[in-house]
């Protein structure tokens, strides 16, 4: 068996691993929006014999990341560099062999030669990198009824050429616009992005990093606004609330699946209540029109959350559990660094961490 990186040849072979490991159709687009992605993909090759090509039978991805640290002497900001772990698998016909295990030993290799503080994951089955050195966080996820009493639906800019929106109690200077592209009112399942490409990703880019400024929160590049989030966030929905000049306030993202609404974030300007409170209403009415009765939100417990939930959700049943799919490991930070960050994330200075920067 042969460890090694990626080549082009090796790419019909992956994704044919990939389509039988997972039922993830962004998976693909995603990855293919990395430009150095075959560098740092790992894969396990069967040598071909004869006719027969070789043969991708494990894989283990990583790409850099920035991550906000713990606060240095005078708490002063820091941050590491973080190899995001990703499209793990390994073909059914040899999984239990220790392939992906040693297929992560080489991405690690390789992040510490490339410098990677540490490493992070998400996934559902964290026993597959435990043996490897990645140790679960966690993070308050709460839920609970929609509140039903709904508001004005959010207008919405795209296929009608104009943008709409609707007036919110509480909020007299701002409206919240419903960003879609003209295809998203297709019928059909489709890969598109959430929202359209023109749409000013900077003030979105500059709001989350001022509001999300706390441990574990991912700083994205221009590249990953531009191209990755917005495909990652193809079947959510993006809230922007505006002031008068049409400029953005805050912003929201809402999917909605079944009778589940997930918030999967969120972000406004400094002590701006009443930007959380617009966009909370026009995400319940949204989530209302979608047929959603609950909603989950899964950020941190800063005091815009309990503005978010109370506006979202019905003060009765509301439960706050513990999401344990994030994992961390160190690479060339001490572990007792790492340690203290994955604590961290459950705490009241938590910072918002989302896995779409990830996987
Ligand atoms: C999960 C998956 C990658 C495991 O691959 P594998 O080749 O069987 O893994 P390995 O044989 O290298 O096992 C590595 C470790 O993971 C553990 N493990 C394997 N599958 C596991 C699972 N489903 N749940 C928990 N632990 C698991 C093994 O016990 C082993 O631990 P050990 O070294 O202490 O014995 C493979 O089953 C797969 O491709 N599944 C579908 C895609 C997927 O779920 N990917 C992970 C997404 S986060």
């Amino acid at each position: 068996m042969d460890f090694r990186t990626a080549t082009p040849a090796d790419v019909p072979s992956l994704y044919t691993l990939w389509a039988a490991a997972f039922d993830a159709p962004l998976m693909v687009p995603v990855y293919e929006t990395d430009a150095d992605r075959l560098d740092r993909t790992i894969v396990a090759v069967l040598p071909g014999t004869g006719a027969e090509p070789d043969r991708v039978v494990a894989s283990v991805c990583w790409s850099p990341r920035t991550l906000v640290g713990l606060p240095g002497p005078g708490g002063a900001a820091t941050t590491l560099t973080v190899g995001g772990i990703a499209n793990v698998a390994s073909a059914p016909d040899v999984r239990g062999r220790g392939l992906v295990r040693l297929a992560l030993a080489a991405a690690v290799e390789r992040m510490e030669a490339a410098g990677m503080d540490a490493s992070l994951l998400f996934t559902g089955t964290p026993g597959v990198y435990r043996p490897s050195g990645w140790e679960t966080f966690e993070v308050p996820v709460v839920t609970g009824p929609l509140r039903p009493d709904g508001a004005a639906r959010p207008g919405h800019s795209g296929a009608a050429g104009q943008p709409g929106s609707a007036r919110q109690p509480g909020s007299a200077r701002l409206v919240v616009r419903h960003e879609r592209p003209a295809h998203a009112a297709s019928a059909a399942p489709t890969t598109f992005p959430a929202w359209s490409t023109d749409l000013p990703w900077q003030d979105l880019a500059t709001l989350h990093d001022a509001f999300h400024d706390a441990p574990v929160t991912t700083r994205r590049t221009a590249e990953h606004w531009q191209h990755r989030v917005p495909l990652w966030y193809s079947a959510a929905e993006l809230l922007t609330a505006r002031r008068p000049d049409g400029t953005i306030a805050g912003y929201l993202v809402a999917e909605s699946e079944g009778e589940v609404v997930r918030v999967r974030e969120l972000a406004v300007g400094p002590d701006d209540t009443s930007a959380v409170e617009a966009l909370a209403r026009a995400a319940r009415a949204l989530a209302l029109e979608r047929g959603a009765t609950r909603a989950e939100v899964r950020l941190p417990h800063i005091p815009a959350t309990t503005v978010l939930t109370d506006v979202l959700l019905a003060a009765e049943d509301r439960e706050t559990t513990s999401d344990a799919t994030g994992m961390l490991r160190p690479v060339r930070r001490a572990a007792a660094e790492i340690d203290a960050l994955r604590a961290a994330t459950s705490g009241p200075a938590a910072g918002f961490h989302w896995p779409g920067d990830y996987l």
